[in-house]
Order: structure tokens, then sequence, then C-alpha cells
């Protein structure tokens, strides 16, 4: 390791209580004085200092929210004291009610009211002023140790600088805010994948994300509302404590009130819930506890929640207006959306238009229909939806709606799937889906045509080039030399990674061919039992829900799939491009474990997870990523995960390195 010259060790120091500085400034207070580019600046330094000097990092510095190296599975965490939740409430009368409940067993008390957000409660803990757990809700007993994800929350202090408080707990709610929300559903929408309905599932899936990177990446936000064992600091009530939390460098919200009476609180709650709806988060309603804590400790909790405490939600703001149309959009993966066209009305905050109507189903359920006074409703505050109908405002004159049997985009039958309730194209030439499709084929687990990304897929489709990944393949030098952006000598490389695409392994091209359902690992397994892709385009259904992988849904893809007679086509140009489209690799050598099902959880030392799972699918036996009552044998390495317990209480078979590697042997 260099040594450290001490200037440097001090400039080091120098950026990072800076760095703080400003990080709190910008992300607790909201006051920033330095431009977001002189911040990156100061960062840039730091970074380069700590990578050239690594003896220099600290665990607080503010380098290490960017993001550590990926987690295998999460620990778990005992927390200190239960996070319990609490009793929720709709009316005045219910916080009335509650407060003659309290007024029986205690007197001369306070309330103090917050603001209720809702995200995903977190447990943080600080030892010796640095922050070194962060843990999610779990079951309230026991929760997931989501430190780098945790950490990853830029207005979460990492250090306490009181002197008094160095071991210290405090949790609060971890959420996205309405903006980051839009963006991340902007990209997911992009990619083709499921959109968010609220930011709350949104934070959610963030916090369970095993890459603290792509958790960086969504940038949660924070509000901290308790403080553990508060005696402990010679702090007698919840308002002194958010306070002190504020105080502390915590991201305290500033809605919080103390107030006399539950009539103030009435009042405060009314006064709010107009107000709410330009605050840059989603709130579902305000938080009412007694403030003093000695009062709190006398009242005590129930096995849920405490009975000093309530919720009050706020009932989400509703509007009414006329259906004009319902438009049918389909989305990038081939689902047919209803969409109705609204009369133009105000509703919490914004101006409404359009609502999704999710499915046929729902519009049936509802009994919506053209021509309806409808009742709109945000969901999670954002997302306009119609909830019911004013049936007393019907003339007689409404239409039903019906979903076309034909795609608005392409002219293709659509089929619909009984189980999802969804209608959807699955034409592969449709034009509303072409990109994702194309850029799909091309993958990395799929056709493996490196070079093929969206912006390079789009142009082809935008110059007419391609109408589906059938076509790529008599694409010429002529073609591919005059896109833009694009020499001779990408285009000679773009085109000799479509040709070697031709050799490509059967279970690539079958997942390349983007079936609804079917992933990589179906796509293996369908490889495995039918060796050509026409033996299996001609599959029966019962042979298929033979197959153990395969349910009934995958089944009733994969034959609407060969079915269509566009779809044909494309497999048509495919084969008469040479694309392979049998099974090159050997079968399974020995069937010895005859479909058995494993698990893995903490690491080998013999074998990374990959080459185990690899050895066992060729000994004819499956892998699993969750245990389950088809799970043979949970194999155990260095430092198991929850799956280990979770194996031990299903009374499942479970076997170390040693065992696994005899079996892998016999
Ligand atoms: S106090 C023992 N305060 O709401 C009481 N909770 O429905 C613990 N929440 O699990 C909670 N804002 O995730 C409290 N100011 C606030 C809150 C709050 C949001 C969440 C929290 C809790 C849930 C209960």
């Amino acid at each position: 390791m260099p040594n450290i010259p001490g200037k440097i060790s001090s400039k080091a120091e120098k950026l990072r209580k800076e760095l703080d500085y400003h990080n709190r400034l910008y992300y607790v207070d909201a006051k920033p004085e330095i431009t977001d580019f002189e911040y990156d600046k100061l960062m840039k330094e730091l970074i380069s200092i700590e990578e050239t000097y690594p003896g220099l990092k600290t665990p607080d510095s503010s380098t290490q929210r960017v993001g550590g190296e990926p987690l295998k599975e999460f620990k778990t965490v005992t927390h200190s004291v239960p996070m319990m939740s609490l009793d929720n409430t709709y009316s005045h009368e219910d916080l009335l009610e509650f407060d003659k409940r309290v007024r029986k067993v205690t007197e001369k008390f306070t309330y103090t009211v917050e603001i209720k957000i809702d995200g995903l409660a977190v447990a943080v803990r600080y030892k010796n002023g640095i922050f070194v757990t962060g843990a999610t809700r779990g079951d309230g007993v026991k929760g997931d140790d989501a430190t780098e994800n945790i950490k990853t929350v830029k207005s979460l202090p990492l250090k306490i600088a009181d002197r008094k408080f160095l071991n210290m707990e405090a949790r609060g709610e971890v959420y996205l805010s309405k903006k980051q929300f839009e963006v991340i559903n902007e990209e997911r929408e992009k990619a083709d994948e499921a959109l968010f309905a609220n930011p709350r599932n949104a934070a959610a899936g963030a916090l369970k994300l095993l890459d603290p990177r792509v958790v960086a990446s969504r940038k949660l936000s924070l509000f901290i509302y308790t403080l553990i064992e508060p005696e402990k600091f010679g702090v007698a009530g919840q308002f002194e404590a958010l306070e002190k939390l504020k105080e502390l460098g915590f991201p305290v919200n500033e809605g919080f009130k103390k107030l006399p009476d539950m009539d103030a609180v009435i009042k405060y709650i009314d006064s709010f819930e107009e107000k709410r709806h330009g605050l840059p988060y989603a709130v579902d309603g305000m938080v009412i506890k007694v403030n003093e804590f000695d009062k709190q400790e006398i009242l005590g909790v129930t096995a849920k929640s405490p009975r000093w405490a309530i919720a009050y939600k706020f009932k989400a703001e509703q509007a009414k207006t006329r259906l004009n149309a319902i438009t049918v959009q389909v989305g990038r993966v081939g689902s047919l959306t209803p969409v109705a066209e609204l009369e133009p009305v105000r509703l919490a905050g914004t101006t409404v238009k359009r609502a999704t109507l999710h499915n046929e189903d729902e519009i049936e359920r509802k009994d919506i229909r053209i021509g309806d006074i409808v009742i709109v409703e945000k969901a999670g505050e954002i997302i306009p939806e119609v909830v019911g109908v004013d049936t007393q405002a019907r003339t007689g004159k409404e239409k039903k709606f019906k979903m076309p049997t034909e795609c608005p985009a392409c002219g293709a039958k659509v089929v619909r799937e009984e189980e999802e309730k969804a209608t959807r194209c699955i034409n592969v030439k449709c034009p509303a889906q072409l990109e994702g499709r194309i850029t799909h084929f091309g993958g990395r687990e799929a056709m493996n045509i490196d070079g093929m990304g969206p912006a390079v897929v789009e142009q082809m489709i935008r110059n007419k080039m391609i109408k589906d990944y059938g076509d790529l393949y008599s694409l010429t030098i002529f073609d591919v030399a005059n896109m833009d952006r694009m020499g001779q000598k990408s285009a000679d490389n773009l085109l000799g990674e479509i040709e070697n695409s031709k050799k490509r392994e059967l279970e690539n091209l079958i997942f390349a061919l983007g079936i609804r359902n079917v992933g990589q690992q179906t796509a293996e397994v369908l490889a495995e039992n039918y060796d050509t892709l026409d033996k299996l385009a001609e599959a029966k259904d019962e042979e298929l829900t033979r197959i153990h992988e395969i349910g009934k849904v995958v089944a009733e893809d994969i034959l609407d799939f060969f079915k269509a007679k566009e779809n044909k086509e494309v497999i048509e140009k495919l084969r008469k491009a040479g694309v392979n489209m049998k099974r090159l690799k050997k079968k399974v050598t020995k069937n010895i474990l005859n479909g058995r099902v494993f698990v893995f959880t903490g690491e080998m030392s013999k074998y990374s997870r990959g080459e185990a799972g690899s050895i066992v699918k060729s000994l004819g036996g499956r892998v699993s990523s969750s245990v389950g009552k088809d799970t043979a044998y949970v194999v155990v390495g260095n430092e198991p995960g929850s799956k280990y317990d979770k194996a031990v209480k299903l009374g499942l078979k479970t076997v170390n390195e040693q065992e696994f590697l005899k079996i892998i042997q016999q």
C-alpha cells in the first residue's frame, strides 16, 4: 500500500466534510449553496484520492453511497424492538373515539401530528457515530439487512457528530418522490418491463434489489420519525425527539406539530388535506401520536400496534366527468390496454384527460359504458383511474365496449389469455412492438448480436430496412453502411455478428423468438425436450404440459405463437437464411438425478453456483432459486442466507458441500 502523505490525508478529510455539508444542505435542508457541477467536482476529487490511497477510505465517506458489490442474498437482522404498524382510520369520529380511549387511561398529555408517507419502514443503527446497519421491517421482528441499499439514500447521515448520540437507532420511511417514480416508470416502459402501480411498490422493488449500484440509480428518499430508546438520551416526548433528530442531521419531514387536543388535531389535518397535492411526494395520511413518552408507556401496545398512536388516512380525491371514448393502446410487449378518453377534469392538482381501464374484465366488472359519467380517482395520488360509474346519470344512449379482435396497430388476430385477463397481439411483425422484439432477438442470451442496441434497431425500422427479425439476415453491407454513425468497420462487424448468430444453439433461438412467458430457463427445457424447432412448433398441448416446468398458461402461449400466420412467415425467413434450428449440444449424459430439484444457499469452495448448477443439469437434475415443496436437496455452503432457515422450517433435506460432491459423483 502506498505511503499516505499527511497533506493528502487532511485533504481527503476536508473534502469529506465539505461533501457532507453540501449533501445535507441539498438533501435535508433543500437549500443548496453550490451547483451540482461543483458538487460532482468535489466528489470526483475525493474518489480519485481514495482510489490512489485505498487506506484513506472510511465507511462514512460520501463516496460509499454510490453502491458497492452486488450481494447474493440478504442476511437477516433481528430488530432491537419490534417494528409495529398503526391502526388506520378514515373519519373524524374515529379520531374522537381514539381520543376518548386514551383519556380513559391517562390525562394531561398533548398530541404530535406527523405526515404519513406511503413508503417502507426501515431501521437505521449507528455505532460509535458511524452508520452500521440498515434493515427493512420484514415481519416486524426480523427484517432484511439492507445496509448497502439504504446507504445509497443521500439524505441519510453516515456519521453522527453529537457525542451523546454516537450509539443510537432511528426509524423512518424510505420512499420515492413523485418525479422519480415517473422517471423509473418511463425507463421501465422503454425496457419492456411491467410498470409500478405506485411509488410504494417502486420503492419496495428498489430496496429488494441485490445490486446496490442499481439501487443508487433509483434515487430513494427518506424521512425519519422515530428515535429508539429516547429515555437513554433524556428526550421526553415525540416532538422533542423529532427536533433532536433534525438537529442530528436526519431528514425529518417539516409537517410535524405539537397540538393541545384532538380538536386542534382535526383542524390541522383538515387544513393539510388540500395542501398535500402540491408536495413532491405522495402523502396518504397523517399520524397522530400521544406526545409524552411516559404516557405512551402507560398506554402500552396491542399485538400489532401501539395504543398511543393512530393513522388517519386521506380518502383518495375523486372527480366526476364524461367518458367520451375508449381507445385501445398496444404496449411494447403486445398487451392491448383500453384507455378512457375523458372530458378534461381537475383532480388532485392536475388536469386529467385519460385514465387506464386496465382490461376488458375491469370494464365489465365496473359496468363502464361509453358516454357514461364516470368517477375518477388518483391511485397513490399519481395515476388516474376510473373507479366507478354514476348510474343515476345514464340516459340510455351509453354504449357497451367490446375489445377488438384484431390488433389496432397491425391488424393481426389477437389472443385472449383467460388466466391473465389480458388481450395480446402476438404478431412478431407488429409495428407497435417491433423495436422491443428485435432488440430482444439480438440480446446476449438470445441470438447474441453485438452492436444491435435499441438505437440501431430504431434506425433500421425508421429507415424501413427491416419489418421483422427475419429481415436481419437479408441486410447487405450497402444497407448497413448507410446508417447514421455507422462506419465501414462497424457495418462489417454488425453483419459478421448477424452471420455468426445463425450458429446459435436451439435454446437461444427459442428464447430469441419472444414467445410470451418463455424465458431463458423455459427455452432451455424446451430445447432439451424437442430437438428441433419444427418438433416444438408441432407439439400438442398435452405433450407440453407433461413437461414438469411447463404449466397450462405457458403451453397455451407456445401453441398460440406457432399458430399465428405472421409468426410462421418469419420463422420461414429464418430457415431460408440458414439459422440453426437443431439442438447442437449433446443430451444429458447420465440421468442420475432424474429431475430432482436442487437449491443452493451460501458459497461453496469448489464450484461457483453457476458451475454447480450446470453439473446438476447435465446429470438430469434441476436448479431452482427458491425452496419449495418440490425441493429435493438444499445445498448449504458458507454463510447461508434465509433459504437455509426456510429449508429447516419446511423440514427439507439439507446437504453440505462434501455431501453434494458425493451426490454428483455417484
Ligand atoms: S410511526 C409504532 N410515523 O406507516 C409506530 N409511521 O401504517 C410505528 N409511516 O409501518 C410507526 N409515516 O411504515 C409512523 N410519521 C410516521 C409515519 C409512519 C409513515 C408508516 C410506517 C408504518 C406504517 C403504519
